[in-house]
């Protein structure tokens, strides 16, 4: 990863194109200011190439996309595509094929933000999840037996490898560490129902502790991490958890930090290949409105300046975002924002650069 970055950028479905084009503004706007510069190359993935070709993502894309040095996705998800297609076609492929073994989601609620959690501000929810996102459920293990029969029946198997859960914990150690965390590290797991895949994961979330002695750790099974969320959620510096459960507690992150328009997140492959993406859907009903909140796919391109070393970089569009979001914006919900979503860009840019 060097300057000049080359970026390859996925639109995507619905809104997914509307919001990109308000990442990208920002990031053109930084480099005009900075002696960082960016190649991007677009790529035509999602829904309207699948209806029209009937490819999620081809082999050579797959190819191309395993030499650049970020990605960054606007959204996935088609209402003419039947669920699942797409998402496992071209997310979750990119995902295991790319090994993004860590779904980084920052739950940071910024100043001037509604929470619905009542009596609840910026100091008390500031934490991050670190996802496990290559394993667990997400695997793709199992398969029907006499389908379509009386007798039917599904299993689907979470795959939990010695190697990847550790990688993940240790991650989450290591983020712990930086200057922007507390040093606190909760394992959200359920040791008292899935006896081996948390019992793996709580063994190797030990032993890893060991090598961290300055990071204090903690430990709550996840229908308590969402009972903490809401009640607690100053508790939470850095939760690190596996596939299934990190999706669904980020979904709750995501609200409580102030909705799906602001929420973003980063599939890491600290030795590989990135991708940066908001993490609400497509959101189709809102699509060519100028309606859609851009600023999670603008946080989304912070982090991954911010994974690409720009630190700078990273804190300038980071707080743009943070003022925008006091002096700007009425509301951080597609169609209440009082703004365009262009306008919303052209905001950050201004001010990032400005
Ligand atoms: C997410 C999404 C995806 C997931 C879906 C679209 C496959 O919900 O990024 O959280 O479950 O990981
Ligand atoms: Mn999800």
């Amino acid at each position: 990863m060097a300057n000049p970055y080359d970026i390859a950028v996925i639109p995507g479905d619905g809104t997914g194109p509307e919001v990109m084009n308000e990442g990208l503004k920002v990031l053109d706007a930084i480099a005009k200011t900075s002696g960082i510069s960016f190649n991007f190359v677009h790529y035509d993935l999602g829904g309207d190439r699948y209806l029209k070709t009937g490819e999620t993502l081809p082999g050579t894309v797959l190819e191309e996309l395993k030499r650049v040095d970020a990605i960054l996705l606007g959204a996935i998800g088609h209402p003419d595509v039947k669920p699942g297609i797409l998402e496992q076609g071209i997310l979750l492929t990119l995902r295991f094929t790319l090994d993004q073994y860590i779904n980084l989601r920052p739950v940071i609620l910024y100043p001037g933000v509604e929470t619905p959690l009542k009596d609840k501000g910026p100091d008390e929810i500031n934490f991050v999840v670190v996802r496990e996102n290559t394993e667990g459920l997400y695997a793709g293990t199992g398969g029907f037996l006499r389908k379509g029969t009386p007798n039917e029946t599904a299993v689907q198997t979470s795959v939990n490898t010695r190697m990847g859960v550790e990688r993940c914990v240790r991650f989450a150690f290591d983020y712990a560490r930086r200057p922007d965390r507390r040093k606190n590290v909760t394992l959200c797991g359920k040791t008292n129902v899935l006896t081996y895949a948390f019992d793996l994961w709580e063994r190797a979330f030990n032993e890893v502790a060991e090598d961290y002695p300055d990071v204090s750790t903690g430990y709550a099974h996840v229908d308590a991490v969402c009972m903490w969320m809401v009640k607690n959620p100053e508790w939470f510096d850095v939760i690190v958890t596996d596939n299934m459960f990190g999706d669904i507690i980020t979904d709750l992150g995501a609200m409580i930090q102030g909705g799906m328009g602001i929420a973003a997140g980063g599939n890491l492959n600290p030795e590989g290949v990135s991708m940066f993406e908001p993490i609400g859907g497509s959101a189709p009903k809102y699509t060519g409105k100028g309606v859609i909140n851009p600023l999670a796919m603008i946080s989304a391109a912070a982090m991954m300046l911010d994974h690409l070393g720009e630190r700078e970089a990273a804190t300038r569009v980071e707080d743009a975002v943070k003022r925008v979001v006091v002096k700007d914006i009425k509301s951080l919900d597609a169609g209440k924002m009082g703004l365009s979503t262009s306008q919303v860009g052209d905001r950050v840019a201004s001010l990032a650069t400005g």
